[in-house]
């Protein structure tokens, strides 16, 4: 969670703002943010947040499934969408570059190694919808090695260009923790060495 915490705080910082507006589409009970408010007391985050699990949700947060919240809401207004899930929120980043193309998105991709590859991923290089059946001619695993590679390539045709990005491996899967930028959002911002923020593009 501390990594988390620290790449939404540094992307703050880098946006160079007194007050944000941030919307928090996998919210849960709202942990990172109340860590990231504690690491930049000096910003006022407005932030808006989106959680399924009733149980989960805190309040003021709109309850439901971000998927038919995210198309209702102006998210070119937004100054940073946060995209927190478990397994690949790929549908969701779409919708982010569609209709928000120059607001940054944070992004938790997480990969069971011997899980299959989202389809939009593994069809942006061009890999056929049958090569990758669970059960097919040719076994997903194959194209398990280079997930990440077919995902930068996803993440380029839906127009970013650059990422702040932390890899975390862990036994059996993968968490990768970004911060993903359209070249014009990511020209706004001047990275300096103390605030981390170097891009290593795609
Ligand atoms: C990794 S947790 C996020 C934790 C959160 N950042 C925090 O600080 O507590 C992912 C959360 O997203 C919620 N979630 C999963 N799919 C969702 C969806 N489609 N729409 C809204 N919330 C979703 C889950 O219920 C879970 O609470």
């Amino acid at each position: 969670m501390e990594e988390k915490a620290w790449l939404r705080a540094n992307t703050l910082k880098l946006l160079g703002k007194d007050k944000v507006s941030v919307l928090d589409a996998y919210a849960g009970e709202g942990h990172v943010w109340m860590r990231v408010q504690e690491l930049v007391p000096d910003i006022e985050i407005i932030r808006l947040a989106i959680e399924k699990r009733k149980s989960a949700a805190e309040p003021g947060a709109i309850i439901g499934d971000n998927m038919k919240v995210l198309p209702t809401l102006n998210l070119a207004e937004l100054d940073l969408i946060d995209l927190d899930a478990f397994g690949f929120p790929t549908e969701q980043i779409r919708i982010c570059a569609e209709r928000a193309p120059d607001c940054p998105v944070v992004v938790t991709a997480i990969a069971n190694h011997y899980a299959p590859t989202p389809y939009r991923v593994s069809d942006s290089v061009g890999i056929p919808e049958h090569w990758r059946n669970v059960d097919g001619e040719y076994p997903h695993m194959l194209f398990a090695k280079k997930r990440w590679v077919y995902w930068e390539h996803y993440l380029y045709t839906l127009g970013y260009r650059h990422a702040t990005r932390i890899h975390m491996p862990d036994f059996g899967y993968t968490k990768r923790y970004e911060v993903l930028w359209s070249a014009a959002a990511w020209a706004k911002v001047t990275p300096t060495e103390n605030q981390g923020g170097l891009s290593d593009g795609f």
